[in-house]
């Protein structure tokens, strides 16, 4: 089933799916949060830092597993999706560093690096509830328009739109790297309850597309249709061609 949450901008986006985050581990402490990069969940952190910092939140016992990370780039690279996360939230929290968990995009070997985040995923005991944010492709994570869904962790190569859309984060497109780790679709699917933040006009058509179109891989995010607990928050903008659907 999927809800849709209809924000006024970006800043009110964020504080909606902060409240649901934050709901979340009132009400369960000890929650495992699937986390995205990007820049639609950006807001969000920032109000969880900045409640975690009134004393209205603790992140103490919260596991937190990420969707996914550029292949070949070293915790320390400012590009990476591990140093993003410590920046922008693991640092500003008091969640214990070992209980975050990011895929290694230092693992050389595809196959070795795979297997292990999803033995980790398993390890947590499997995800309370996983944000998400979407491309313009409908990828989720880097789950990117293929023939089949992918089930587990694995390696993939970026797609064109995606190289070009990363590189805003780049000094030169050359530079984005063309391969990542991502958790698969199934593993995604198996979260007991999905958030989804969408922001900004260039993302009214994959929304519409995605959960108003037909279920199929060349749309990753279309498979949400298919989840029993999906939670979309997305600003005027991105919700434009779907105002009347919802
Ligand atoms: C990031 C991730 C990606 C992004 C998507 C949207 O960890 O998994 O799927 O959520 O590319 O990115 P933004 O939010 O920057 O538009």
């Amino acid at each position: 089933m999927i809800r849709f949450v209809h924000a006024r901008d970006y800043d009110d986006m964020s504080r909606k799916a902060a409240n649901i985050i934050s709901a979340q581990i009132i009400v369960k402490p000890d929650s495992v949060l699937g986390l995205a990069t990007g820049s639609s969940p950006l807001g969000a952190y920032k109000c969880l830092a900045h409640w975690y910092d009134k004393g209205d939140l603790d992140f103490a016992q919260v596991t937190s597993v990420n969707l996914d990370e550029y292949r070949g780039l070293s915790h320390d690279n400012e590009q990476s999706y591990y140093y993003f996360m410590h920046k922008n939230l693991f640092s500003k929290v008091n969640i214990n560093p070992e209980r975050t968990f990011v895929p290694d995009g230092t693992i050389v070997d595809e196959v070795e690096a795979c297997k292990k985040y999803d033995e980790i995923i398993r390890g947590t005991g499997g995800v309370d509830l996983q944000l998400l944010g979407i491309g313009h492709n409908g990828h989720i994570g880097f789950n990117e328009p293929d023939e089949v869904f992918a089930k587990g962790t694995h390696c993939v190569h970026l797609s064109q739109t995606t190289i070009e859309a990363n590189s805003r984060f780049f000094d030169s497109i050359e530079e984005v790297p063309t391969q990542a780790y991502t958790m698969g679709i199934q593993t995604i699917m198996n979260a007991k309850r999905i958030l989804v933040v969408v922001s900004g006009v260039d993302k009214a058509e994959i929304v519409e597309k995605a959960f108003f179109g037909g279920i199929t891989p060349w749309v990753p995010a279309s498979i949400l249709q298919l989840h029993r607990d999906v939670t979309v928050v997305g600003d005027t903008q991105a919700f434009s061609k779907i105002m009347d659907l919802i």
